[in-house]
């Protein structure tokens, strides 16, 4: 189940993003940094704002039959002149591979495509990312190429593989 992130969200998500510092370290800058509560609470206050003006869309995932929370989704950025957004997602650590990843894809696809009625969607990718690569397939993405040393992370550069899916292609169910 997905649904906008709110301010009584943020101590859920600081919880399963210190569970998930590790795996998250390796993939996200801002995870980078030693977070705390006031700074989830000034993220889901931004996040709320860019929503308010449509600028992105961050959704908090939870178990259907819990109100346990898993992970967070974000299309950041929503472009409305070109119509597309950026998808991006974690899962906490001990929830992975249950398929939640694929199945918040497709809820957001569907949000994407249908509520905001945008012409693309896109996702930037690490080449070392087996599993987020086989999310992005599941969803009916395709791979488009590769940007050399796009992404910054501590001193390091990483390549940012490109993968996107145009409305005109996506197959609600696509495996
Ligand atoms: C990438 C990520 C979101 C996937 O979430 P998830 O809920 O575990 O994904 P799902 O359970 O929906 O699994 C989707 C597919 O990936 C496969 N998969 C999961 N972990 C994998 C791994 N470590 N290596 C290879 N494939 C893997 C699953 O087997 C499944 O494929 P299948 O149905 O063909 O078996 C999760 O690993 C994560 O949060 N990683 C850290 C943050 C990150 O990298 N986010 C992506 C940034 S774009």
């Amino acid at each position: 189940m997905l649904r906008p992130l709110t301010e009584a969200d943020a101590p859920a998500v600081l919880e399963a993003v210190l569970a998930s510092a590790a795996q998250l370290r390796r993939r996200f800058a801002w995870a980078q940094a030693v977070l705390g509560l006031e700074d989830m609470r000034r993220f889901v206050r931004a996040k709320t704002g860019e929503w308010e003006a449509g600028a992105s869309s961050t959704f908090a995932v939870f178990e259907a039959r819990g109100d346990r929370l898993v992970g967070v989704l974000s299309l950041d950025p929503i472009v409305r002149e070109t119509l597309k957004a950026q998808l991006s997602v974690w899962i906490r650590a001990g929830e992975q591979d249950k398929g939640y990843a694929v199945e918040a894809g497709r809820l957001a696809l569907e949000y994407a495509f249908r509520k905001l009625a945008l012409h693309r969607t896109y996702a930037r990718i690490d080449p070392s990312n087996r599993a987020a690569r086989r999310v992005g397939q599941k969803l009916g993405f395709r791979y488009e190429g590769c940007l050399q040393g796009d992404k910054r992370l501590g001193n390091r550069w990483i390549d940012q593989e490109c993968w996107g899916v145009l409305r005109a292609d996506w197959k609600p169910r696509a495996k």
